[in-house]
């Protein structure tokens, strides 16, 4: 009598319609009695069975590594993160900034990448000079900060965490300034003290006694940066502002000398303000032995200098934000723009913080000045901006004619 026996179903034929091949066959799928032949060929079924299973949890695994990849790609922003709303954006950015990983969006727009992008989900608390010495990336600014007023703001500062104090002779406020810091108990070398040689004392016989009177009047024997004013000389006559053409065309006698006061141990870094690309490539075209460390200009929401900016980085020349907030001519204007208002209201801080921020966002140092406490520590409080604030920012500041909130009139072209 022939064996009584089923044949052994295939995934199409003789299984119920609800049973998946993946499932374990049922008894009643095999032959009562197996002859060596469908023994054989049961074997070769289980193997295909196997093959079966293990392709599917090929492909499960493969799809989920896909998935994982995905998903990470879109949290570091490397694929386009604009298809969700802006303030999802902003929320789903701050649970990467908590993660770390914010830091290292990058916008994929039309134009230029201003951002720094941050290390670790943070902006820089401080930058590195070609000295090697590093400097605070937010200071306090002194200009315009009255006698009488001016030290406790300092002291406030100190006291608040600023180590950075932006200052210079024209201020006219160093003596109050220095006895502020003495005050204060924060160790000088906590300190990075920034003081600017005026206009007059450019020729290169004027510089040193400039330099003392700073020191003297700030009480400490060296600074940590002293730049050149501005790119404009005046002759030492006793006639006010009365330029001196040669040494406005050609800084670099004035250099020179401030490459002695490095030498001598009187400032620790010297560098440039209110300098454009030409004049900085006609003193850098000179034979230098110590490389400008910063420049110091004016940027802000209404003259961004992007271009200026994009150079500097280009050159690795480190930019200082003066008026960051535009100044007191156009300080309330600029608090009131109604997109820096929205983006800080979407983050909980201030309109001030969100230029403060956007300034070292952008990779430069920032100078705010005020003279009140609240002020004074609300400014030092930076915040990494989602990139697409940051961007914004960088887009609306651009949208507009620049407007220069400082430009004095000496009867020289000075952004020429
Ligand atoms: N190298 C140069 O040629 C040059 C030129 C200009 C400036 N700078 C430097 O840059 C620093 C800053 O520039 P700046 O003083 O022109 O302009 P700024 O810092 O943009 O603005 C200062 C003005 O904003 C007000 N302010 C500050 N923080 C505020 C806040 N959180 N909310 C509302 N108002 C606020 C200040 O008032 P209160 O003080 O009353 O709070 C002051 O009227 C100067 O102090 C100086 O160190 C250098």
């Amino acid at each position: 009598m022939a064996p009584v026996y089923q044949k052994i179903p295939t995934h199409d034929q003789g299984r119920p319609p609800s049973t998946s091949v993946d499932e374990e066959p049922n008894d009643q799928y095999y032959p009562t009695r197996l002859t060596d032949e469908n023994r054989a060929e049961q074997v070769s079924n289980n193997r295909t069975l196997t093959k079966r299973r293990l392709r599917r949890i090929h492909f499960i695994f493969i799809g989920l590594f896909t998935a994982f990849y995905m998903a990470f790609f879109i949290a570091r922003g490397y694929l386009n993160p604009h298809a969700v709303s802006s303030g999802t954006r902003i929320k789903c950015h701050e649970t990467m900034h908590r993660l770390g990983l914010a830091g290292h969006m990058h916008y994929h727009g039309t134009h230029r990448n201003m951002s720094i992008g941050a290390v670790g989900g943070r902006l820089p608390t401080h930058y590195t000079l070609p000295s090697g010495d590093k400097i605070p990336s937010v200071a306090l600014g002194v200009w315009r900060a009255d006698k009488g007023e001016v030290g406790e703001a300092v002291k406030t500062a100190l006291q608040i965490g600023y180590r950075h104090i932006d200052g210079a002779w024209i201020y006219g406020n160093e003596a109050e300034v220095g006895k502020a810091i003495k005050d204060s108990g924060v160790p000088r070398k906590d300190i990075w003290l920034t003081s600017k040689l005026w206009n007059t004392f450019h020729a290169p016989q004027d510089v040193e006694s400039a330099l003392d009177e700073s020191l003297a009047k700030l009480g400490t024997d060296y600074l940590d940066l002293y730049l050149i004013h501005w790119p404009v000389a005046f002759k030492n006559n006793g006639k006010k502002n009365d330029v001196d053409t040669d040494l406005t065309e050609n800084t670099y006698p004035t250099w020179q000398k401030l490459e002695e006061m490095v030498e001598k141990g009187k400032v620790r870094n010297i560098g440039l303000s209110n300098f454009n690309v030409r004049r900085i490539k006609n003193l850098t075209a000179n034979p230098l032995k110590v490389k400008p460390a910063v420049n110091q200009v004016e940027l802000s929401y209404w003259n961004p200098q992007s271009d200026l900016l994009q150079w500097a980085k280009d050159n690795e020349l480190l930019l200082e934000a003066y008026s960051p907030l535009g100044s007191q001519e156009k300080v309330k204007e600029s608090l009131i723009i109604p997109e820096v208002k929205a983006i800080a209201k979407e983050l909980g801080i201030t309109p001030a913080q969100v230029y403060i921020s956007w300034h070292v966002q952008r990779g430069t140092i920032v100078l705010p000045k005020s003279v009140h406490p609240i002020r004074i520590e609300e400014n030092f409080r930076v915040t990494l901006l989602p990139d697409d604030a940051f961007q914004h920012i960088e887009k609306i500041a651009a949208s507009h004619e620049p407007l220069r909130t400082v430009n004095p009139k000496w009867g020289v072209d000075i952004w020429n």
